[in-house]
């Protein structure tokens, strides 16, 4: 049958006693739930907290019927403050859970791994240098990676032509760590893995709809470029899916 191993993929092997043989149950350490940060001096940006008086659509049932892909966006910038609620409405941490095993947030993930980070390329938002930055969801903060003058390129090439990528205001890049949830999954682990994705960027719809800012899911793009733009080894970390957003 065509496509046996994939559709396999998507099948529930939990009937499968994991836990017995996973390195949490043979008492490994937990990886830590948000990458350190690089050795020597880094820049780091405190960001607002996330101000529910932002939100301009407040009726649930309005907001859902608005949810939509946008795929053009104006030349204006986003200001931090509305920056801030996407990033803590997509991964911001509401409680830290047994001393950095596990953390509460908006989003579920399968055994509360949340195997992703936040990265972002970002062209137009106030008081921020064009370049790519990674979100620290423990302390609410932006780690400055690099400055960038040429991402609307790079970024259109790395999504396979899709111009409205480059023309965001800010580009939402969620990379996976898989250790976090092979730890305790192994090899079933991964197919929860990007249901985790699924639930964080509907959340980003939710949040960036209720703010009257438009966001577009992407799947298709160019997996080399992509993670080579955010200098990741493509094996221990790799970029699963993103999301550019703008005003509309
Ligand atoms: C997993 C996933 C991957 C997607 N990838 C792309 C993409 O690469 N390019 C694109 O233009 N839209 C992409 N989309 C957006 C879908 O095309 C869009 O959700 C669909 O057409 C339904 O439209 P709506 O979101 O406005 O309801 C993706 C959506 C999902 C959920």
């Amino acid at each position: 049958m065509p496509f046996e191993e994939n559709r396999q993929f998507m099948m529930s092997a939990f009937a499968e006693s994991v836990h017995q043989r996973s390195d949490q149950a043979r008492g490994v350490p937990y990886p830590a739930l948000q990458k350190p940060l690089p050795e020597g001096e880094n820049r780091l940006i405190d960001l607002p907290e996330p101000d529910p008086r932002l939100t301009r659509k407040t009726d649930f049932f309005q907001l859902l019927k608005d949810r939509q892909s946008w795929r053009k966006y104006t030349p204006e910038s986003l200001s931090l403050e509305e920056l801030a609620y996407l990033l803590w409405s997509t991964q911001g941490l509401i409680q830290e859970v047994g001393q950095g095993y596990a953390s509460r947030r908006p989003v579920p993930s399968a055994g509360a791994r949340h195997p992703y980070e936040t990265y972002l390329a970002v062209n137009r938002v106030e008081g921020l240098e064009a370049g790519i930055y990674r979100y620290l969801p423990f302390s609410h903060q932006l780690l400055f990676l690099e400055v960038s003058s040429t991402l609307p390129a790079l970024l259109t090439e790395a999504n396979l032509g899709q111009k409205f990528v480059g023309n965001s205001a800010v580009c939402f890049i969620w990379s996976c760590l898989p250790y976090r949830a092979e730890w305790r999954y192994m090899d079933h682990a991964h197919k929860n893995m990007l249901i985790d994705a699924g639930h964080i960027c509907q959340n980003l719809y939710l949040a960036a709809t209720s703010l009257g800012l438009g966001v577009c899911a992407v799947g298709a793009y160019d997996q080399a470029a992509m993670d080579a733009l955010l200098e990741l080894d493509g094996r221990d970390e790799y970029v699963v899916y993103l999301a550019p957003v703008g005003k509309i």
